[in-house]
Order: C-alpha cells, then sequence, then structure tokens
C-alpha cells in the first residue's frame, strides 16, 4: 500500500448485489436498467472469497442484496462464511422467495439482521405497485419467520406518488409486523425510478404532508421503533453525501464482480470499473481511477470548492449531477447554491402542478430484458 493510500479511509460496508433476478417488478427499483443475467453470476467460491478479502481490509458490515438474495440456492453458505470470517451480515430481501426453514436455516447460519421491503401498507396497492400479486401476503409471512427466529427486523418502504398518503401508515404496519427499526425513504431518481420519474413524484403538498406525518410519529412511537427518514432530494434544500462520500465508506459489487462506487456509477460515461475476478479488493478500492475519480474534495467546481459543507456533504450525488446538470462534477443539483438547480425545482414543480394526480400511474416495471425473438 502507498504512502497516499494510506490516507484513505477503509471502507465499513460491502453491498453485494448476489444476483439481479428477481420476482418483483418495482418500478422504483436502484439496480440498473441493464440487469445482469444469470449467466454472468460469480459463483460460490468468488463471493467467499470477496468477504475474506472484505473482512482482511476492514469492512464491518455485508449487505446481502439483489434482486432477490434468495433467489441463489448457495446463500445458506454464503451467509456463513461471512459470519466465519467476523462480517455483521445483513440480508436486504423482498421476502418473497423465502420459506419459514429457509430463514431458519439463515438464521443458524449466523445471519445478523434482516431488512425486510415493503410497497404499501394495504395489499391491493403493494401488489400492484411490486408488480406481483400475493407479495403483500407473502412478506406479511417472511417477517413473522424473521422474527420468530430471533432476527432484529428493519422493514424499508419507498415512498412515492401511489403511497405517499399512507407513510405514516407504513410506520404503523412496520411496527405491526414486530420491525425494530423502519426505513421510510422518499425515493432516489436511479436506476428504473429514473425512468419512471414521472409515474412516481408526489406533489410538493403531498410529500409535505408526508414527512409531517411521519415525523410526527417519532414522538408517539419513541422506545418501540426507531424511524429512519430520507426525505425527498427534489423537495430539499441540500443534497445528501451520498454514499457517505465517493470511495470514503463503502463500495457495492455487482452479480457479475463489477466493483462499484455507488449503485447508479456505470451511468457516469469515461470511468472504467475493475472487476474483482481481475483484481483484489483491496487494489480495487486504493488504486482504480473509478474509486479515485470522486475522492475527497480535489475534483470539486465552484459552488463546491469554496464551500463549507463540502466535506459535509462531499457535493451531493455524482450521478444526479450528472443526470440533472449533464456533467458529474458539478454540484448535485438538488443544492440551492448549484446553478442547475432551477432544473430540480422545474421537475418538481411539474409534478406539483398536475391537479389530477394519477394514484395508478402506469409503470415500466423492472423486468430482466428477454432476447429479441428472431426472425
Ligand atoms: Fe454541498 Fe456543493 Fe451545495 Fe456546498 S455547494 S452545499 S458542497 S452541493
Ligand atoms: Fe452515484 Fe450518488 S448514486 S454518487
Amino acid at each position: 500500500m502507498s504512502a497516499d493510500a494510506k490516507k484513505i479511509p477503509t471502507p465499513v460496508g460491502l453491498l453485494a448485489e448476489l444476483t439481479h433476478r428477481c420476482p418483483l417488478g418495482c418500478p422504483y427499483c436502484s439496480n440498473p436498467p441493464a440487469l445482469e443475467p444469470r449467466a454472468d453470476e460469480l459463483n460460490t467460491a468468488s463471493w467467499k472469497e470477496i468477504f475474506s478479502q472484505a473482512a482482511a481490509l476492514g469492512v464491518l458490515h455485508a449487505h446481502l442484496s439483489g434482486g432477490e438474495p434468495a433467489a441463489r440456492r448457495d446463500l445458506v453458505e454464503i451467509v456463513a462464511h461471512c459470519a466465519k470470517v467476523g462480517l455483521y451480515t445483513n440480508l436486504i430481501t423482498s421476502g418473497v422467495g423465502l420459506t419459514q426453514a429457509l430463514v431458519k436455516e439463515l438464521a443458524d447460519a449466523g445471519l445478523d439482521h434482516a431488512q425486510l421491503s415493503i410497497q404499501d401498507s394495504e395489499a391491493q396497492s403493494a401488489d400492484r405497485i411490486a408488480g406481483y400479486s400475493g407479495a403483500f401476503a407473502r412478506k406479511r409471512a417472511a417477517a413473522e419467520w424473521i422474527t420468530q427466529a430471533g432476527l432484529p427486523l428493519t422493514v424499508n418502504a419507498v415512498i412515492h406518488r401511489a403511497n405517499v398518503e399512507r407513510a405514516g401508515k407504513t410506520v404503523e404496519f412496520a411496527v405491526a409486523l414486530g420491525a425494530r427499526r423502519v426505513e421510510v425513504a422518499h425515493t432516489q431518481y436511479y436506476g428504473w425510478a429514473m425512468i419512471n420519474r414521472a409515474a412516481l413524484m408526489p406533489t410538493a403538498a403531498q410529500a409535505e404532508a408526508a414527512i409531517a406525518e411521519v415525523e410526527a410519529l417519532r414522538k408517539t412511537y419513541a422506545g418501540v421503533i426507531v424511524i429512519d427518514h430520507v426525505i425527498p432530494d427534489y423537495h430539499a434544500r441540500y443534497p445528501k453525501a451520498c454514499m457517505g462520500g465517493w470511495g470514503k465508506r463503502g463500495l457495492n459489487i455487482t452479480p457479475s464482480g463489477k466493483a462499484l462506487p455507488c449503485h447508479a456509477a456505470e451511468t457516469i460515461p469515461g470511468l472504467k470499473f475493475w472487476n474483482v475476478r481481475d483484481h483484489s479488493l483491496e487494489d480495487i478500492w486504493f488504486n482504480s481511477a473509478a474509486f479515485n475519480a470522486f475522492r475527497g474534495t480535489d475534483w470539486m467546481r465552484e459552488p463546491c470548492r469554496s464551500c463549507e459543507r463540502k466535506t459535509i456533504d462531499y457535493g451531493g450525488c455524482r450521478c444526479q449531477a450528472l443526470a440533472l446538470a449533464g456533467d458529474a462534477r458539478e454540484a448535485d443539483p438538488v443544492c440551492h447554491l448549484s446553478p442547475h438547480h432551477a432544473k430540480v425545482a422545474e421537475i418538481g414543480e411539474v409534478a406539483a402542478g398536475s391537479e389530477e394526480i394519477d394514484r395508478e400511474p402506469t409503470y415500466v416495471y423492472r423486468r430482466v430484458k428477454l432476447p429479441e425473438p428472431a426472425e
């Protein structure tokens, strides 16, 4: 490791997209529109090697994600390996694909925590958003199996136009499911959410009412459930420190082994992502050009360069800067100091201006694109 590399903090978390296969079709999925096929997925031995290297590098948390990680038949073996190398292991699941026996096996193998997604607190709407009939009932069952197995449960709900009026109810639903923590996250517009932005964006009034409702519940449920509240970017004044800063706290590994500084990094042109099949995790983290591209603050332009918040939010999200300002080196346009901020306000106002909000909008559901049929 070089002297410079020593100044770079080691990652705290590794998000492993074990597979992009998923029975659900959520229109806000953060996976890339070009989903990776099963044939390209890393095998069991490769994933075990990655987790061994991660633990040696200093990673503390392994987030087993997807797609739906339960679509992998080797999930128990992977969890057991993570536990063996001393990683705190969190399963991020849709619940569909779990069985009671599998949950027990995972708990016995050393799983530390499960994070279950819900689409709504009402069955019909939840199934419509997921694009999967019966998903709601299966998630209820999965929550029961998780808590019965003694695993701490976090419920995650993404908020958008179709469920924004029940944001508070999702907290109550999470309590009923036995969760210790609930993450109420307004949609972040990457991946499939960007494709579906017009159908997902709530009005400003709806978003504000939902925020107030959830904040009020903090008092009601103090000591019962922890509420993590991610407020909508498009209605904010300052951006979030995406990923806690680029190449600072965590990394994602795609099903085929590409190491990414964030889940939408592949949208940024010119960046080359090293693969864990060719490079060690340590080499990727410290030396790859992609991880160093937006590390720290040297890459910044004005207004970030001279801003006192530059080591708080690191200029926000690079992928959002690219999507909205056309260049990943710009300040995230969510920031009111960005010269492109008007564009964000405009997008918010388009939704806010529509009096007739369609509560059942038409989605482009997340699906693996099948090959074109032969002529
Ligand atoms: Fe953050 Fe840049 Fe805005 Fe300052 S100008 S608050 S660093 S995005
Ligand atoms: Fe890529 Fe925010 S999603 S930096």
